[in-house]
């Protein structure tokens, strides 16, 4: 008896690489020329998008970020602020940089994205993580060098790269997390339209203890003391296509009818 493991001739398996190889054979005349039927075209892939070119913003640029951009970003000022020391990547040797671009960069369900200021500084970087192309939704994270923050180039490049991410993206949704604290972070994603969705508390993984000392007394009362444990108040936050569309497309009315 033959071996009746692997494809058997009409089995799945069998028909759908004789019907692949058949489409990528089977020359396709458009306008003159012919096209070939791609692997990914015939299963039905979609061609993720990348981001081959500049997003200009009134001050700032978008665009890929690269291993290079790691470079500069680990030469930033880094921030004195325990609260925002996740914000600084500390990373001494080359191996270590590759390895952090390779897994946080671009690891799975990861995309990111280099903000250049006037000066064509790279100032700022913003990431996508736990990336759903099929759900049309991922989750944000922005850091800029601490030097550039407050002075509006954040809003403005998040404006620009929701643009894209809305449009040739095509995702429907992008969720976040942000720590109460983070006022600044807060005021500019409610100005970009963005709304709470959850309250929720997480461990303080700052590496200060917050409690008693006077430092820290301001945003008291962003955080809750259980027995020994302190925990930081974080929202979750969230902007869907319809709002960003319908925010930019009044936002457009209303600076129209201001020009006229
Ligand atoms: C969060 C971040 C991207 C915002 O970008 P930015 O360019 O610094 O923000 P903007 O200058 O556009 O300011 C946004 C709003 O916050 C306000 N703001 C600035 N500093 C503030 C502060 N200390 N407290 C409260 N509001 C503040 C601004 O006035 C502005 O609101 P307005 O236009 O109504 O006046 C940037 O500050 C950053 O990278 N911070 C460090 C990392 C970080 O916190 N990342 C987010 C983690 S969830």
């Amino acid at each position: 008896m033959g071996n009746l493991d692997g494809p058997q001739p009409g089995g799945f398996h069998f028909s759908l690489v004789r019907k692949a190889n058949f489409c990528y054979k089977n020359l396709e005349k458009r306008s003159g020329d012919y096209s070939v039927m791609g692997i990914k075209e015939f299963l039905g892939i979609k061609a993720r998008p990348q981001l081959d070119r500049i997003l200009q913003g009134p001050r700032v640029k978008v665009r890929k970020f690269s291993r290079e951009d790691l470079d500069k970003r680990s030469k930033w000022l880094p921030y004195e602020d325990p609260l925002y020391r996740h914000h600084n990547i500390y990373l001494p040797t080359t191996g270590m940089l590759d390895y952090w671009y390779k897994t946080w960069v671009n690891g799975r369900g990861r995309i990111s994205f280099a903000i250049d200021d006037e000066a064509d500084r790279m100032m700022g970087q913003i990431s996508l993580r736990e990336i759903d192309w099929r759900g049309g939704v991922a989750r944000l994270g922005i850091s800029l060098a601490s030097d550039a923050v407050g002075k509006g180039y954040g809003t403005e490049a998040l404006r620009v790269f929701l643009r894209y991410y809305f449009g040739e993206m095509g995702f429907k949704r992008m969720v976040l997390d942000v720590a109460q604290f983070n006022r600044r972070a807060i005021r500019c994603y409610e100005k970009l339209g963005f709304t709470v969705t959850r309250d929720f508390l997480r461990e303080n993984t700052f590496g200060v203890r917050l409690t008693g000392n006077t430092r820290f007394r301001n945003i008291r009362r962003f955080f809750v003391i259980d027995q020994d444990c302190e925990w930081i108040k974080y929202l979750d936050m969230e902007l869907t296509r319809e709002k960003f569309l319908q925010d930019e497309a009044r936002t457009r009315e209303k600076e129209d009818a201001e020009g006229s």
